[in-house]
């Protein structure tokens, strides 16, 4: 009996070193090692997030094996991730792929970041999945993006960010109120009895479907530093109510370029994905906003958010199915396009 491909897949685009195991669409282990190293610093250090992936690369991808009950000859194919991303964090997953491809003689696939984020949506957990095509609302630390999605390898970015990500408008707000990094979980957490509405900061103005993020930064800045003036505690006697007003107005912006994609392209099968798709006022907000306007909404688990290994596999997959391999003269790529 022919048995379904197997699938090692490796992620260590910024600073979590991740391992997962796919058969057919379904995971059987994915492993995260995150750097805490990076929170001493208040953002990523590039040199030693990549000493971190040398580090933990073998002992994740052993874990990996071990917790899918497989053994390294089951391995059909191996799938890393060629970019975007930290360019010295890429060669380290990138380099040991093409290591394993050739030392186990078995295709190397290349994978786009951004597309494994959108194709999560698509390991098999027994819920229903996207139908094309589909918006993706793809929000992380580095990018901020609308993606047409019109089958698992043809997807179209249709609205982008012109300066600051959408996670990185949280870690900056974050840094500004004293939170540690990455601070989107932070302001999601002390959000939760804050007032949307205590403080008000100036909305962005730009065309089209793109979005724009570091007008928002500017204006949190300076009310705070007008705060701080008038009261040395401001912030801790207003840390909730900074919070949800912050959160507010990021999710605000997303929604508001989200319903414009809607309208000017007639799709109304939604999907989120990427690291802030983890944020819980958005993904309340988004199912009451689908709820009200029936639009088919598609929300990935938590563990499928963040950066991790398992959405390098699925998307792996469907390359897999293709035949799409990739050479050993493949290289990261730190700004990859689709
Ligand atoms: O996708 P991801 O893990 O890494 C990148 O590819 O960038 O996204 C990380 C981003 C960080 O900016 C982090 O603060 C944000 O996702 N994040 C959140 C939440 N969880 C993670 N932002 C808001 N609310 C959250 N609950
Ligand atoms: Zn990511």
């Amino acid at each position: 009996m022919i048995r379904t491909p197997i699938i090692l897949a490796i992620e260590s685009s910024c600073d979590d070193t991740s391992a997962a195991i796919l058969q057919e669409r379904k995971i059987l282990s994915n492993i995260v090692a995150n750097q805490e190293v990076h929170s001493l610093y208040g953002g990523v250090v590039p040199e030693l997030a990549s000493r971190a992936h040398q580090q933990n690369i073998i002992p994740v991808v052993e874990m990996a094996i071990k917790a899918a009950n497989i053994t390294k000859n089951d391995i059909d194919a191996i799938a890393f991730t060629k970019g975007p991303g930290l360019l010295g964090s890429l060669l380290v997953g990138s380099s040991f792929a093409k290591s394993y491809a050739m030392g186990m003689d078995i295709p190397l696939i290349a994978v786009n970041h951004m597309q494994g984020h959108i194709l999560s949506h698509f390991i098999d957990e027994g819920d229903e999945m996207p139908k094309f095509p589909f918006l993706c609302l793809t929000i992380s630390g580095g990018h901020t993006q609308i993606v047409k999605v019109d089958s698992p390898n043809k997807m179209k970015v249709i609205g982008t960010t012109l300066d600051d990500a959408a996670g990185e408008a949280f870690d900056k707000s974050a840094k500004i109120l004293g939170l540690p990094y990455p601070g989107g979980p932070f302001i999601d957490k002390y959000s939760r009895k804050g007032n949307i509405h205590a403080f008000e900061f100036g909305k962005p103005k730009v065309k089209q479907l793109d979005f724009s993020f570091s007008g928002l930064k500017t204006s949190i800045l300076r009310l705070i530093q007008k705060g701080i003036a008038e009261n040395p505690n401001f912030i801790t006697e207003h840390l909730e109510d900074l919070c949800a007003s912050i959160q507010y107005s990021i999710v605000s912006i997303l929604l508001k370029k989200l319903e414009k994609a809607i309208i000017q392209t007639g799709i109304k099968e939604l999907a989120i994905a990427g690291g802030v798709a983890a944020n819980s006022y958005l993904r309340s907000e988004l199912g009451e906003l689908a709820k009200k306007k029936r639009y088919q909404l598609y929300i990935p688990k938590f563990e499928y958010c963040t950066d991790n290994a398992a959405m390098i596999a699925i998307a792996g997959y469907f390359k897999y199915l293709d035949k799409d391999f990739a050479q050993q003269s493949e290289t990261p790529s730190a700004r990859l396009p689709f």
